[in-house]
C-alpha cells in the first residue's frame, strides 16, 4: 500500500466525477452571465485578522475552524474559511466601489474549515460564491435568491426548499438577543453543553442547535420576526412580496440563523433532501455593515455561497444525467517499428483534424491492441502492419458494427471523417 493518504476531510475528484463538475461549471457560467455577474478570484491566503474582524470572534469558523499559521515572516495567515470577507477586502483595495452599483461578482474556489468530516462535509470544499455590493433595495435580495434557484434548476436539481428569515440589524437585534438570553437563562439546565457555550459566546446560534433535548426549548423561544425594527420588517415584507409575485415558493424559518456575524436583515438557505444531515446546498444573506467594519465607507451588500461537492452528491443522488466527454473515436494499432512511426504520424493528423484519437504504446499483439481499443470505447481501429504498408491500404475495423474495410493509406482520415460525420466530436 502507498505510504501517504489524503488529509482527513479532503478528497480527490477522480475523472469519473468530473462530468458532474463540468456540468455545474457550465451552468454557473450561463447563469452568472444571465444576471450580469463578473468573475473575481482572490488569494486563498489572507491575514487572519480579516476573518476575525469580518466573520467575527465567537463564531465557530473563527474560534474553532480556521487553518491559521504563522508564515516565515511572522505574520498570522489563514486559509480562507469563506469568500465574503476576502471579496470585500479586494473590493476596497482595488477601488471597485467606483463602478456602477450594484457591483456583481462571483467566484469559485476551495474553502478550508476544520470541521468534523462526514458525508457532504469536508475540511476542504469548493464554493460557488456570489456577492452583489452597494445596493440596499430588497429587489436585489430577490434577484440574488432568484439566481441561486435558477442555477439549481439549470443543473437539474429538484426538491429544493428555500428557507428565509430576517435576523434584524444592529438597531433591533440586541433587543431580541437580550430577550432570547433572558428566556434561556432559566433553561440552561435542560439544554446541551454546546448551547450553554453558545449562550455565552453567540446566543443567536442557540436557535440552530440540532440536539433533540434542545428542540422543545427552541420551539418556545421568542420569535425574531416580532422584534424587527420597522425598517427591517419593511425590508423583509417587501422581499417576501417580490417572491410571492414571482411565485417562488419559500418557507419563513424564524430559526434560521447563520454561522457568520456579518449578516443583517435577510438570511436564507436552500435545502435539499438526500445528502444526509448536510442538506444546505446554499447559504447567504445581507451584510450591510461588513464593508464599514473592514474600514470602508458604509456600503450594503448581499450574497451567498454554495458547496459544489454537495451539488454533485445531490445530482448523483437524484440520478440527474450529465453529459460525459465523448470516447476517443479512433484507435491506431500497429505492428512493427515502421508501422509504429506511421501510426504516430497519423494519430497527430487525426487530432489536427479535431478527431479524438489514441495510439497504442509499446509493442503488443494485435489482439491486445484491439482489446485496448474496445476498452476505451473507440469506434474504429486503424490497423497498420507490414502488409498494409507494403500494399498502401490500411484496415479499418469498425468496432460498433463489427465491419472491416480496406482503404488506401492517403484516404484513411477522410474516410473515417466521413463515416463519423453526424457524430458529435467535442
Ligand atoms: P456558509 O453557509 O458557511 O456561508 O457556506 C455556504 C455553503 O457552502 C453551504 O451552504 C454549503 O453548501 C457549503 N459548505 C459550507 N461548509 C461546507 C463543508 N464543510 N463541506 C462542504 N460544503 C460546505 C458562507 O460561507 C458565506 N460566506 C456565504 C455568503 C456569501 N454570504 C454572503 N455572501
Amino acid at each position: 500500500m502507498a505510504k501517504f493518504k489524503a488529509i482527513r476531510g479532503t478528497r480527490d475528484v477522480l475523472p469519473e466525477e468530473w462530468p458532474y463538475w463540468d456540468h455545474i461549471e457550465r451552468a454557473i457560467r450561463k447563469v452568472t452571465a444571465l444576471y450580469g455577474y463578473r468573475k473575481i478570484a482572490t488569494p486563498i491566503l489572507e491575514e487572519t485578522g480579516l476573518y476575525v474582524r469580518g466573520v467575527g470572534q465567537g463564531t465557530d469558523i473563527v474560534d474553532k475552524e480556521m487553518y491559521t499559521f504563522e508564515d516565515r515572516g511572522g505574520r498570522s495567515l489563514s486559509l480562507r474559511p469563506e469568500f465574503t470577507a476576502g471579496i470585500m477586502r479586494a473590493y476596497l483595495e482595488n477601488g471597485l466601489h467606483v463602478q456602477p452599483k450594484p457591483v456583481k461578482l462571483y467566484s469559485v474556489g476551495p474553502i478550508f474549515r476544520y470541521e468534523r468530516p462526514e458525508a457532504g462535509r469536508y475540511r476542504q470544499h469548493t464554493q460557488f460564491n456570489v456577492e452583489a455590493i452597494g445596493e440596499q433595495d430588497p429587489a436585489l435580495d430577490f434577484e440574488v435568491i432568484a439566481l441561486a434557484l435558477h442555477l439549481f434548476r439549470e443543473i437539474g436539481l429538484t426538491g429544493t426548499r428555500l428557507q428565509i428569515n430576517s435576523t434584524g440589524c444592529p438597531r433591533c437585534r440586541p433587543q431580541y438577543v437580550s430577550q432570547l438570553t433572558e428566556y434561556y437563562s432559566t433553561r440552561l439546565d435542560v439544554v446541551c453543553s454546546d448551547c450553554r457555550r453558545r449562550f455565552e459566546r453567540n446566543p443567536l446560534r442557540l436557535l440552530d442547535c440540532k440536539v433533540p433535548q434542545c428542540q422543545p426549548v427552541i420551539a418556545e423561544a421568542p420569535n425574531i420576526r416580532a422584534h424587527l425594527c420597522s425598517e427591517c420588517r419593511q425590508h423583509f415584507e417587501t422581499l417576501l412580496s417580490y417572491l410571492d409575485a414571482a411565485s417562488v415558493p419559500y418557507e419563513v424559518n424564524p430559526r434560521l440563523v447563520r454561522g457568520l456575524d456579518y449578516y443583517t436583515k435577510t438570511v436564507f438557505e436552500v435545502w435539499v433532501q438526500g445528502i444526509g444531515s448536510q442538506n444546505a446546498i446554499c447559504g447567504g444573506g445581507r451584510y450591510d455593515g461588513l464593508i464599514e467594519e473592514l474600514g470602508g465607507p458604509p456600503t450594503p451588500g448581499i450574497g451567498f455561497g454554495s458547496g459544489i461537492e454537495r451539488l454533485v452528491l445531490t445530482l448523483q443522488e437524484q440520478n440527474v444525467p450529465v453529459a460525459s466527454p465523448s470516447a476517443p473515436a479512433v484507435f491506431l494499432a500497429h505492428l512493427g517499428e515502421e508501422a509504429k512511426r506511421v501510426a504516430l504520424e497519423m494519430v497527430q493528423a487525426f487530432r489536427a483534424e479535431g478527431i479524438p484519437a489514441l495510439v497504442s504504446f509499446g509493442e503488443r499483439s494485435l489482439k491486445a491492441q484491439l482489446r485496448d481499443a474496445n476498452r476505451v470505447g473507440a469506434r474504429v481501429v486503424v490497423v497498420i502492419g507490414e502488409e498494409e504498408l507494403r500494399d498502401g491500404r490500411f484496415q479499418l475495423k469498425w468496432l460498433d458494427r463489427g465491419e472491416q474495410t480496406s482503404v488506401p493509406r492517403e484516404q484513411v482520415i477522410l474516410s473515417v471523417k466521413q463515416e463519423l460525420r453526424g457524430v458529435a466530436l467535442d
